[in-house]
């Protein structure tokens, strides 16, 4: 007895310190303290873009040592590995996006935010020329303004090659517009087919779906699309669940270039048991209204009636990026982004530029790992430079032995995880001096895990861990996207 009552006081006593903690946490999130403000004497950072590198170099900066500007068309943070989830309707837009004044408030300096389009860097004069993009303006809607530091983490844009009709008929996934984009089409497809009178071929096309792209992006578009056929779709259109057609087309050999053999086959079985067809080495050469045109492996030309394209063919540089480039054309020469050295300088200018993440051309693969390391590797090459300035007298002494080593060969990959629907998600993790590859059920709650204490706030994780426990473990009465 006297045991039970000491559990009893132990969980009694976990349950309030747990609740206690959990209000003290929420309490001093939503309530940060004052803020330093602007100071002429501290040097200035510049940082273009709100994505993976530019929130993980401002959630680690001290601002207590810089003033800190931040330039972004979105002004908000996107957790893009869940992305998909928001346009297939498991999780709700809110649960994946953190507003960037949100992590502003909470540095010791007050942090300006700005939303707009960076238009064109100037490296010799030091300055940036950005523009209200956003359909309403105020009078002043386009300005310039100098920096000592420019963080420049603007990303990549979706790679079309110029395909005809790609650009206006298919479906995007990188930003949130396009999962809502998706989720709309995706509706209408249905809701068309379900038409009354609608006959069988249309039917057919309206619920065929064609996926382009066997990198990450499709394969996980794919697997979503399947589960809300599978959850959702069975038990609210009955008649049509039965007729709906995923086609994966990849222009290589196989999908998921980046896994495993032995992952790249598991995807390929889960999807033959999905249902999901995999058309490798097969080209889209065109995108229309109501129709794909495939070059097939055999170089003949098929035209297949669909009811919607998702485009994932890739990424490419932005055109700030290019005419960026082209200011040192001699040495930045590599077309998949910029060229950095060690330090996460930009080759040409005088060190006063540093670039991160999918922006750049290092030896790693464009991920949000890699962008967000980046950026937390930076907070802490301007903490050092800090130092080194207010301690000029031992600068000699201090270069020596302060000095980071280089983050570019040094990043440490965590492995690469892919959700490829069924429940079933696939890592190629790094272990000793190798990879081990691990697929199924429990890699899935591992995905899970890892992206939920990945979310940078308590409130996404919150809200991401409620929509989960809704729509994909309690079965709500309607889907979220219905
Ligand atoms: P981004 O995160 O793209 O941020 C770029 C920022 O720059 C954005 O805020 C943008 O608004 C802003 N910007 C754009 N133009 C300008 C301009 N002219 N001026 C100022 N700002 C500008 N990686 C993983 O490691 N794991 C995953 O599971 C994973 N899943 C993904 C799922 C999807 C659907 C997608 C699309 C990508 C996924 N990635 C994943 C890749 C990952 O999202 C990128 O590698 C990462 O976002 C790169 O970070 P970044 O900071 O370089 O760029
Ligand atoms: P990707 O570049 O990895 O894949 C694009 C694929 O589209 C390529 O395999 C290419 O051959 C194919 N393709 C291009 N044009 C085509 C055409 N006309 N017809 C048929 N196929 C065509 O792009 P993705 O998947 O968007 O990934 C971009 C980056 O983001 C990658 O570095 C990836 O690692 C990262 N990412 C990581 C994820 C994860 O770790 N779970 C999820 C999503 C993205």
């Amino acid at each position: 007895r006297t045991f039970i009552r000491v559990l009893g006081g132990a969980t009694l006593f976990s349950i309030v310190a747990g609740i206690g903690s959990f209000v003290y946490v929420t309490q001093a999130e939503r309530h940060p303290g004052i803020q330093l403000p602007y100071d002429t004497e501290k040097k200035t950072i510049v940082i273009l873009g709100s994505g993976w590198g530019a929130t993980s170099l401002l959630k680690t900066i001290d601002t207590a040592e810089y003033n800190v500007v931040i330039i972004s068309p979105k002004n908000y943070f996107l957790f893009t590995p869940l992305l998909p989830s928001v346009a297939l309707g498991t999780l709700s837009a809110k649960a994946i996006l953190q507003p960037t004044r949100y992590v502003a408030r909470h540095k010791a300096r007050t942090v300006t935010v700005i939303e707009a389009e960076a238009k064109e860097v100037d490296p010799f004069n030091k300055t940036v020329t950005f523009e209200d993009d956003t359909e309403i303006k105020g009078d002043v809607s386009h300005t310039t303004i100098p920096y000592d530091y420019l963080v420049y983490a603007v990303g990549a844009e979706v790679q079309t090659f110029g395909i005809p009709g790609v650009q206006e008929k298919a479906c995007f996934m990188k930003e949130l517009v396009d999962a809502e984009v998706m989720q709309r089409r995706f509706k209408d497809c249905i809701e068309s087919a379900a038409f009354p009178g609608q006959d069988a071929a249309e039917i057919d096309r309206l619920l065929h779906i064609f996926v382009v792209g066997g990198g990450p992006t499709g394969i996980e578009v794919s697997g979503e699309i399947h589960d809300f056929l599978e959850d959702d779709l069975k038990a609210w259109y009955p008649e049509l669940a039965g007729r709906i057609r995923i086609s994966l087309v990849e222009a290589l050999p196989s999908v998921l270039p980046m896994f495993s053999k032995q992952l790249i086959d598991y995807t390929e079985s889960t999807f033959k048991e999905s249902k999901i067809d995999i058309l490798t080495k097969t080209m889209v050469k065109e995108v229309k209204d109501r129709s794909v045109v495939l070059q097939m492996p055999d170089k003949s030309i098929q035209e297949v009636p669909c009811g919607m394209v998702v485009w994932a063919g890739g990424n490419k540089g932005r055109k700030i990026t290019q005419d960026l480039m082209a200011k040192y054309s001699s040495i930045q020469t590599n077309r998949r982004g910029l060229t950095v050295d060690d330090h996460l300088r930009m080759a040409g200018p005088d060190g006063s530029i540093f670039a991160i993440g999918d922006c750049t051309s290092t030896s790693y693969a464009p991920t949000a790992q890699v962008a967000s390391q980046q950026g937390a590797y930076l907070a802490r090459v301007f903490a050092q430079m800090a130092k080194k300035e207010s301690l000029e007298t031992k600068l000699n002494q201090l270069q020596q032995s302060v000095d980071l080593e280089g983050c570019n060969g040094n990043c440490q990959l965590d492995g690469s995880l892919a959700y490829i629907g069924s429940d079933k998600a696939i890592a190629d993790l790094p272990f000793a001096n190798g990879n081990i590859a691990s697929a199924g059920v429990a890699t899935y709650l591992f995905w899970r895990s890892a992206y939920l204490s990945t979310l940078f706030s308590l409130r996404n994780r919150t809200l991401v861990a409620n929509d989960w426990l809704i729509t994909k473990d309690l079965r709500p009465d309607s889907p979220l996207i219905l």
